[in-house]
């Protein structure tokens, strides 16, 4: 079998998948999803609501209940992992402690029992594509952290997978080292044209990263998107609050206003209908003017100076609070002064839930 050869772009799609541990609730609670052959797609959410089953379901580490799993026009749902032409990176690298690197990134092409010149050859290259030329003789242990996640992408990637899937890969790095990673990362997902399945819990990190985005809470997918309207047009009160600070207003819609509690009203996108209604509203959204100028008045609170901007807590006449990020110009606004706040009725987004 010639499973090594890249088998060309084909589509992921994800059909109904179910799965359930004996410990307890639905892992996986129904997940439909078609991925792009050569998409860069995240599977983002909170820790335990189903990223890591879902990704090693695709992977074949782990059957599904229900559901099934194509590649292309074929069903792979019953193969094992080594014939699924897919690479996994590990949140924990799970490299091998007493072998060489080079033994490490050369361990599924002897799997698949490719001849030693090709394996010699095919290490090299990907050594060097994850900049680690001249480590090939060290054992893991005498690696640091970053180094040792590149030594699990060159062991995923020399496989020359069509697609590659990755658990929080960048989980275990310090800041720093996580972006200039993610730089690198999106670079090989360029160079080498393959699907990304990957998996996050960091919004920042999805956001930047991803063609698209996939929101998971318990099981489920929230809200797939590309990321501007992940952040634009959160569906739920879930998603708003998970991807980035967010306001949620709560009033009751009428003939296209909102009413709130402390009596003022705000404009609502046009169509909204009437009825009780949450609407997010992004802190940057939110603009400051002369009291008496805009939607309501609200009392400065707390003001926190971030360097290139300043994020104020608001307090509203309902006695609700508000969110906003303003200017660096802002700065010199204390607590317990009176401003006015206004935005635009588009910048309201009602949730369903
Ligand atoms: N092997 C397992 N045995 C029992 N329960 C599991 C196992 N793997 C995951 N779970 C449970 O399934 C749910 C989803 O887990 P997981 O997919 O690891 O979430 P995530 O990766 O999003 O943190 C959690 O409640 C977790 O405790
Ligand atoms: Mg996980």
């Amino acid at each position: 079998m010639t499973s090594d050869t890249r088998q060309g772009a084909r589509p992921l799609g994800l059909d109904n998948l179910r799965k359930s541990f004996s410990t307890g609730a639905m892992a996986v609670d129904g997940v439909s999803m078609r991925i792009e052959a050569g998409e860069f797609f995240s599977l983002l959410g909170p820790s335990g609501c189903g990223k890591t089953t879902t990704l090693r379901m695709i992977a074949g580490f782990e059957m599904p209940d229900s559901g099934s799993i194509m590649l292309g026009d074929e069903n792979i749902t019953p193969l094992p992992p080594e014939r699924r032409d897919m690479g996994m990176v590990f949140q924990n690298y799970a490299l091998f402690p007493h072998r060489t690197i080079a033994e490490n990134v050369a361990f599924g092409l002897r799997m698949r029992k490719v001849p030693k010149d090709e394996i010699t050859r095919r290490v090299r290259e990907a050594m060097a594509m994850v900049r680690l030329t001249g480590f090939e003789d060290r054992r893991p242990g005498q690696l640091s952290g970053g180094q040792q996640q590149r030594v699990a992408l060159a062991r995923a990637i020399v496989i020359n997978p069509t697609v590659l899937l990755c658990d929080e890969p960048l989980g275990a790095l310090d800041k720093k080292l996580r972006q200039q990673m993610q730089f690198e990362l999106k670079a090989l997902h360029r160079r080498l044209g393959l699907t990304m399945v990957y998996v996050t819990h960091d919004q920042e990190e999805a956001l930047t990263m991803s063609d698209r985005i996939a929101v998971m809470q318990a099981g489920k997918i929230a809200q797939a998107g590309v990321p501007r309207d992940i952040y634009d047009r959160p569906v739920s009160r879930f998603v708003a609050d998970f991807i980035g600070d967010t306001n949620i207003l709560d009033g009751t819609a009428q003939n296209g206003s909102l009413e709130l509690e402390g009596g003022w009203r705000t404009l609502l996108p046009i169509g909204t209908p009437d009825g009780k209604l949450s609407c997010a509203l992004r802190p940057e959204r939110v603009l400051l003017v002369e009291p008496g100028t805009g939607l309501t008045n609200a009392m400065v609170e707390e003001t926190n100076f971030l360097g290139d901007s300043v994020l104020l807590k608001l307090q509203l006449p309902g006695g609700g609070s508000l969110i906003c990020r303003a200017p660096r110009s802002a700065s010199g606004l204390t607590a317990g002064e009176t401003v006015g706040v206004t935005w635009a009725g588009d910048d309201l987004v009602p949730l369903a839930d």
